[in-house]
């Protein structure tokens, strides 16, 4: 029996002083370099969401750190991967999304026809840190008629507020690893 989320913590690097000082960046890299542990963070999420009670209908990701995760994961269940990207990379007619940051703001942008109406998505992302990128992307889900059937990420930091502030607004939640 493996414990995940402690096997997991022990393989997020934390670097002091990035990109800001004073902020301890929780850097997902080394999960992904080694095969072994990248297979359980895949797996850990596969096996939640092959549930027939939880199997969403398209999995679509955050750019960027969300694209590694949520594409390998929307294979692994046999479903399509559509990617929420940061404005200006999209070619096709594009929803769009802005929110703010500590100093100021960013927009996100998903195709017109990237889902459809009455669809439940499963969004994903690395981690939640004020919870800003995936409730933009949550807005651009149901701008298109879908909705969120979950959030997942791998890391939540749990003192900045945004996880709460997420199921707050009604979405539910799956994280891996908490660092307080
Ligand atoms: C980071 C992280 C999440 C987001 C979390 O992405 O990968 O997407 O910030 O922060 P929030 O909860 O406060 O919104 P970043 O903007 O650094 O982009 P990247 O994935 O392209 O590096
Ligand atoms: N790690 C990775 N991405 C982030 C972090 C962090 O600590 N904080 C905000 N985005």
């Amino acid at each position: 029996h493996l414990n995940v989320t402690h096997y997991l913590r022990q393989h997020i690097r934390t670097v002091p002083n990035w990109p800001a000082p004073g902020v301890q960046f929780r850097d997902i890299t080394p999960l992904l370099q080694n095969p072994k542990v990248f297979r359980v963070l895949i797996d850990a999420f596969v096996q939640r969401y092959m549930d027939p009670a939880l199997r969403p209908d398209v999995v679509a990701g955050l750019d960027a750190r969300g694209f590694i995760l949520g594409s390998v994961v929307a294979y692994e269940l046999g479903l399509g991967f559509v990617p929420i990207r940061k404005k200006g990379k999209l070619p096709f007619t594009t929803v769009e999304e802005t929110y703010e940051l500590e100093y100021g703001s960013a927009t996100v942008e998903l195709h017109a026809d990237a889902v459809q109406p009455g669809d439940r998505v499963l969004l994903i992302d690395d981690l939640i840190a004020t919870g800003g990128t995936m409730m933009a992307g949550k807005k651009l889900l149901e701008k298109l008629g879908a909705s969120v059937m979950e959030g997942a990420a791998i890391v939540d930091l749990p003192e900045l507020g945004g996880s709460a502030r997420l199921r707050a607004s009604g979405l539910p939640l799956f994280t891996l690893v908490d660092f307080g």
